[in-house]
């Protein structure tokens, strides 16, 4: 083999230095970006901030626990009409909301006598009960995202989040800090997590149990990405760099510390990974194939 023609990242020229450090800063801004997106959109769901198991099963799987008009007639809506008339909303609910059964049968009549009065165009910020649709609406089951968002988003992250693990991953192939071995599982780790993770998806929209793979994959993706982030800069900026602080100086030997203290706590991370997670995340994926397979049997 011509070791001549092996490139490191830390005897790369500075410009090429420049061009990788503004990507992988960019490109962690970003990821930063997403994460508090998912924190606004998916950390709200269950209607309570940050993000739990609870929220990720609404936002895939959808709260199957009662629609809305079950939940207010149940709650702050609970006096307006009788007991008697309640229950036959809800068993219209529970019927499927169809809107002959509406019409032909006393429900419409509930409504117009009970609710109308404030359920109606004139009133703002509250549905108009009027119109049959709104109702409908109100009486929908929250089934979570619906197949054709899936497969959009599905394929918008495939293809973008691959490109971001091609660039990050071919700068960190540059490093020397990690053997060749270590290296080929860091490359690889995000791409197997993000396939993971657009299944867990799609498992997840079928049946709850697997919301918190989707948690586990997002997590080793993130590892995965941290780990060669720190290590690309690492060995571009503070491993024999002159111009930068001198070899042997008060300087570097901090640098060195810190970074070796980054290092040790990502390898911490690493094995906690291979030991806890992966044994769990192979189990679980199992688990998710014997469970289609039975479905689909
Ligand atoms: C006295 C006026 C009044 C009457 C009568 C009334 N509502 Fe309401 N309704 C409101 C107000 C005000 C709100 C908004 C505040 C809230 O959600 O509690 C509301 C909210 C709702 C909501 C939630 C809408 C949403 O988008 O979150 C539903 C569902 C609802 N009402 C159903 C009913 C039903 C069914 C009846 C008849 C049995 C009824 N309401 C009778 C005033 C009324």
């Amino acid at each position: 083999m011509n070791k001549d023609l092996k490139i490191t990242l830390s005897e790369l020229d500075t410009p090429v230095k420049i061009l990788f450090t503004g990507y992988l800063t960019t490109v962690a801004i970003g990821y930063l970006f997403a994460l508090i997106q998912i924190l606004f959109t998916h950390g709200m769901a269950d209607g309570k901030f940050g993000l739990s198991i609870d929220d990720i099963v609404y936002s895939y799987y959808g709260n199957r626990s009662g629609t809305v008009l079950e939940k207010k007639l149940n709650g702050s809506m609970k006096d307006k009409a009788t007991e008697q008339e309640n229950f036959t909303l809800m068993q219209w609910i529970r019927d499927g909301a169809e809107e002959k059964e509406f019409t032909n049968l006393k429900p419409q009549k509930i409504i117009e006598a009970k609710c109308q009065m404030c359920h109606n165009e004139g009133a703002s910020g509250i549905p108009d009960f009027t119109k049959f649709e709104n109702i409908k609406e109100l009486a929908k089951q929250d089934e979570g995202a619906t197949f054709s968002s899936l497969t959009r988003v599905s394929h918008i992250h495939l293809f973008g989040i691959s490109f971001i693990f091609m660039f990050v991953g071919l700068i960190f192939s540059f490093s020397t800090t990690a053997s060749s071995k270590y290296k080929s599982i860091a490359i690889g780790m995000p791409y197997a997590f993000l396939i993971i993770d657009i299944l867990s998806w799609w498992l997840t929209k079928l049946s709850p149990m697997f919301a918190s793979l989707i948690i586990v994959a997002g997590a080793g993706m993130g590892a995965s990405f941290a780990f060669m982030w720190v290590v690309s800069l690492k060995e571009m900026w503070f491993i024999n760099n002159p111009w930068f602080c001198e070899p042997g100086s008060p300087c570097q030997r901090s640098i060195k510390v810190i970074a070796e203290f980054c290092l040790n706590s990502l390898a911490f991370i690493g094995r906690i990974i291979r030991v806890e997670f992966f044994p769990k995340l192979v189990a679980m994926t199992k688990n998710a194939f014997d469970w289609l397979s039975r479905k689909f049997k």
